[in-house]
């Protein structure tokens, strides 16, 4: 998965598109470049991200109004200048910049094998085809021709260099078009633009657009009709998607939450009401999701059984084609994603909807192909989630969740009540005086090998998910477990000094006590999250008693400690290495 965006307009394209591939790196950032036209198709790329890769090649002085660049996060070809987007045909003339994956690129590349590749991606093969089809086409047929037969997912962009347009299409991955006065923004998301304008076009899978001063024209790629597309105004503004006073966006959205737990419980109650009734009238509901919105779907399927007391199945998205044959027109699939644009997530409710199931999606990104592909939406009003780890969009998913749990169990404003406490002491969990004090625990883990993190019933997904979070970002191997299972096996691993995060929550106290004892008898050093101090504990993290909303009160301190970490061992924590923030690709 890569990030890509065009500027088409009476602005110099290049440091547009530079700012706006600094926004996507996000998407991936092991390599960039841009290429503009004026008289002729100029281009720069390397290796590194924006940023560095500006300094040495000073990446804004390309000329032109027109240009598109990429920032790429490799899956085709190794990390070098050559497999750096964008490509050129064999002649120079045709230049494109791709995300997605071609996956006829092998039969492609044979059929075209007189043509001469430059990289070792499949993107490029997409200049080669449409080259080839200029022989007795003009650009956009020859374009149009050439997208008819590739097969996969692409979101791309398009430049000729005797041609003033630009050709934007879609299948698979994302792209949305930024409307300006007399310009236009095509970009993979949202953010790449918003300094410049609110006004989106969502585009739809198989839309090739054909973009000049004049406006956007939309096509079916399939059957090469005309059609319409609207623009809508997002609720973003710039400001959410700039790190302000902060020094990461990490930082920056966890400290959010206080305002975004609060954003994703108002929600309209005729939406809401109705969500209920399909779960009532559902027979079978599986929640699915990835990564950290997987772990939501664990909570969820806790707070289901103990609020709720209906029974969910939890599924991985990648997991979730397996489970096909107990998919039937009654059943209810909740997918959960931050982006909408998940790969994984986007087959399992197709998957889902081939059967005829429901599908009602939890997400953040409005406009994204999750909520085009949904019977209904809740969205979790977030706003821009930037740094790649997701911490503000996973309690705002986990507060829906609980929101949901109590409106089946017919208690919503109990449910609204116990969110609407959360503001308070969430706005104390991430004040300055307990970061301070998480560093210094920082400070004592950072040069640790493993840490484990143990959690019983509710607790046992935010340990899943504290694992996640602070080796994603920190590089040190940490593992979690439900509370009983370490002694099945990985209890082998404790030795002196060992770190293991103890989660305690109301009504697993006494037994979580004891396997935090298990691990101290073999020399195990005790970090304690919980509202009560403990002798067993070497370490303690106050956090309020908030019962059903501990998950939401526990993971905040983890993703801070996961940050210090992070910071003190010099990684980056908004662009973790090898790592992508929507994952676009199966
Ligand atoms: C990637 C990200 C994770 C995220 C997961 C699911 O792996 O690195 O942070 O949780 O994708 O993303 P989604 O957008 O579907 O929530």
């Amino acid at each position: 998965m890569c990030g890509i965006i065009g500027y088409i307009g009476e602005k110099q394209a290049a440091p547009i598109i530079f700012s706006g591939l600094k926004k996507l790196e996000y998407r991936g950032y092991d390599s960039a470049g841009i290429a503009t036209l004026n008289n002729g198709i100029h281009i720069k790329k390397d290796v590194g991200k924006v940023k560095d890769i500006h300094s040495r090649i000073n990446l804004t002085d390309l000329p032109g109004f027109i240009g598109i660049g990429h920032t790429r996060w490799a899956t085709h070809g190794g990390v070098t200048k050559e497999n750096a987007h964008p490509h050129t045909d064999c002649s120079g003339e045709i230049v494109i910049v791709h995300n997605g994956i071609i996956e006829n690129f092998q039969e492609l590349k044979r059929e075209l094998k007189h043509h001469k590749l430059k990289s070792e991606t499949d993107s490029e093969i997409i200049a080669h085809l449409i080259e080839e089809e200029m022989e007795n086409k003009g650009f956009v047929e020859a374009a149009k021709t050439a997208l008819k037969r590739v097969e996969g997912h692409f979101s791309l962009l398009i430049l000729n260099k005797n041609d003033k347009r630009m050709i934007a299409a879609r299948r698979g991955s994302p792209l949305v078009i930024g409307v300006g006065k007399g310009e236009y923004f095509p970009a993979s998301d949202i953010p790449a633009f918003l300094d410049y304008t609110k006004d989106v076009i969502y585009l739809h899978d198989n839309d090739f657009v054909v973009l000049d001063k004049n406006g956007p024209k939309f096509f079916n790629l399939k059957n090469g009709e005309n059609i319409e597309r609207v623009v809508s105004t997002v609720d973003w503004d710039a400001e959410q998607a700039k790190k302000g006073e902060f020094e990461h966006f990490m930082l920056k959205e966890i400290i959010e939450q206080t305002e975004t737990i609060q954003k994703a419980i108002n929600q309209k109650m005729e939406i809401v009401e109705e969500v209920v009734g399909d779960i009532k009238n559902a027979q079978g509901i599986f929640f699915v999701g990835c990564g950290t919105a997987y772990h939501a779907c664990l909570t969820g399927s806790y707070l289901f059984s103990k609020v709720a007391k209906k029974h969910v199945n939890v599924v991985s998205g990648s997991e979730f084609p397996h489970f096909e044959h107990f998919l039937t027109d009654k059943t209810l699939v909740i997918a959960v994603s931050q982006s909408g644009e998940t790969a994984d997530v986007l087959e399992a409710v197709k998957t889902a909807r081939k059967r005829g199931s429901k599908v009602l999606s939890i997400v953040n990104v409005m406009g994204s192909s999750l909520t085009r592909n949904s019977d209904k939406v809740l969205l979790t009003h977030s706003g821009p989630e930037i740094c790649v780890l997701s911490t503000k969009a996973y309690t705002a998913q986990l507060a829906l969740m609980l929101l949901l749990a109590y409106a089946t169990a017919g208690k919503i404003e109990d449910g609204r009540d116990q969110l609407k406490n959360l503001y308070n002491m969430v706005y104390n969990l991430t004040a300055l005086s307990k970061r301070k004090k998480l560093k210094k625990l920082a400070e004592k883990l950072k040069d640790k090998e493993h840490i484990f993190t143990i959690g019983r019933g509710l607790m046992y997904p935010t340990a899943l998910e504290a694992a996640l979070k602070l080796k994603e970002v920190s590089y040190i191997h940490t593992e979690g477990f439900a509370g009983g299972d370490l002694k099945h096996g990985t209890i082998a691993l404790i030795e002196k000094g060992t770190p293991c995060i103890t989660f305690v929550s109301n009504g697993t106290e006494k037994e979580i006590l004891s396997n935090a004892m298990e691990i101290k008898s073999r020399g195990g050093y005790i970090i304690g999250v919980g509202p009560k101090n403990n002798d067993i504990f070497d370490y303690f993290i106050k956090v309020p008693k908030s019962s059903v909303a501990d998950p939401i009160t526990h993971i905040i301190p983890m993703q801070i400690l996961a940050y210090q970490l992070a910071v003190l061992r010099g990684c980056d924590p908004d662009k973790p290495r090898n790592l992508a923030k929507s994952v676009t690709v199966k």
